[in-house]
C-alpha cells in the first residue's frame, strides 16, 4: 500500500517536471528501455549497440542499443533536437562529416562493427543509402541524376545503363510521370517528384538499407501520400530506416517505432504495441500530444 502510494507519488512528480521546458526534466533510469525490450521478430540487418555521441563537449546520443529488423521499416520518433537525425546519420556514417563529432559504441552490418576505422566508408554508404529532409537533385538531367552513382560505383554498357535508370525510376514510382522527358533537369520536377527522384538515386546504386530523415516535411499531402504508399513498396527489396516528426505517419509506414528523448532510446517495439499500449509513461505522453 506505501508502495503503491509511493510510485503513485512518483508519477505526479513526473508529471510536474516534464514540459516543454526540456532542461527541467531529468529522466531516471525506468524511463529508458531495457535491454530485454529490444525485441525484433527477425535477426537484425543492422544492429546499434551501446551507442554513445559527443558533439564537442555536448553529449547528444547516451547508449543507444536498438536492433532493426531486415524487410521492415523503423521510424524513429521524438521532440526536435532528441538526436534522430544524429542517430540516423550514425548508420551510415555520415557523422563523420562532422569534425567536432566523436562517437563510441558498435554498430554490427552484415556481421561487421561499421564503426571500425578500417571500414571502406564508401562502400559503406552505397550500401547504405541516405534520402533527406528536403529534396536535393543534382543540377543535371532526371537521366544523369539517377546515373550519376551508377557510373561512379559500376560504369556499366550504356544498355545496361539505361535498363537501370528505368529499374530504380519504376521501383520510385516516377517512371510514368518522367519517361519521356528523361533529358529534362531534375530540378525541375515538383517537390514530391523531386524526392522520388533522389530515392530513385538512392535506389540505383542497390543499395540494402535506406535511411530517410523526414523525407516528407517539405511535402504537401499529396505528395506525402505518395512517398508514403513508397516507402511500403520499398520494404519489399530494402530495410528502411526512418525518421519522423509525425506520429501519424510513424503509424502508417513503420513496423517498429523507437521513441528518443533527450538523447535515450526510451521505448522500442511494434508499432502498433507502441502507440495503442505503451510501457512507458513518457512514450505515452509523447504521443498523446501532451509535449513535444
Ligand atoms: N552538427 C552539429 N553540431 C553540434 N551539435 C549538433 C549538430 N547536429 C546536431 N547537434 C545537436 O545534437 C542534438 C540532437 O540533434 P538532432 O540529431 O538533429 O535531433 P533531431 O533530429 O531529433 O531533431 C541537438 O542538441 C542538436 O543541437
Ligand atoms: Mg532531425
Amino acid at each position: 500500500m506505501v508502495n503503491e502510494m509511493n510510485n503513485q507519488n512518483e508519477k505526479e512528480n513526473n508529471k510536474n517536471t516534464v514540459n516543454n521546458d526540456k532542461s527541467s526534466f531529468d529522466i531516471d533510469k525506468d524511463s529508458i528501455v531495457s535491454t530485454s525490450d529490444l525485441k525484433i521478430d527477425g535477426t537484425p540487418h543492422i544492429e546499434v549497440r551501446g551507442l554513445n555521441l559527443r558533439y564537442g563537449s555536448a553529449q547528444a546520443i547516451y547508449d543507444v542499443s536498438v536492433p532493426i529488423e531486415k524487410n521492415s521499416v523503423t521510424a524513429f520518433i521524438g521532440p526536435s533536437g532528441c538526436g534522430k537525425s544524429t542517430l540516423l546519420r550514425c548508420l551510415n556514417r555520415m557523422n563523420d562529416l562532422i569534425p567536432i563529432c566523436n562517437y563510441d559504441g558498435q554498430i554490427i552490418y552484415d556481421g561487421e562493427d561499421i564503426n571500425q576505422p578500417s571500414t571502406d566508408l564508401v562502400r559503406l554508404r552505397r550500401k547504405i543509402g541516405m534520402v533527406f529532409q528536403k529534396p536535393n537533385p543534382f543540377p543535371k538531367s532526371i537521366y544523369d541524376n539517377v546515373a550519376y552513382g551508377v557510373q561512379l560505383h559500376y560504369n556499366p554498357s550504356r544498355r545496361k545503363m539505361n535498363e537501370i535508370v528505368e529499374n530504380s525510376l519504376i521501383k520510385s514510382a516516377l517512371w510514368g510521370e518522367v519517361s519521356d522527358r528523361l533529358h529534362e533537369l531534375g530540378t525541375s520536377l515538383s517537390g514530391g517528384q523531386q524526392q522520388r527522384l533522389c530515392i530513385a538515386r538512392t535506389i540505383s546504386v542497390e543499395p540494402d538499407i535506406i535511411l530517410m530523415d523526414e523525407p516528407c516535411s517539405a511535402l504537401d499531402p499529396i505528395a506525402t501520400a505518395k512517398i508514403e504508399n513508397l516507402i511500403l513498396e520499398l520494404k519489399e527489396h530494402f530495410t528502411v530506416v526512418i525518421v519522423t516528426h509525425s506520429m501519424s505517419q510513424a503509424q502508417r509506414v513503420s513496423d517498429y517505432t523507437a521513441f528518443m528523448f533527450l538523447g535515450r532510446l526510451i521505448e522500442f517495439g511494434k508499432t502498433k504495441k507502441i502507440f495503442d499500449t505503451p510501457e512507458k509513461e513518457l512514450t505515452e505522453r509523447y504521443i498523446t500530444g501532451r509535449f513535444g
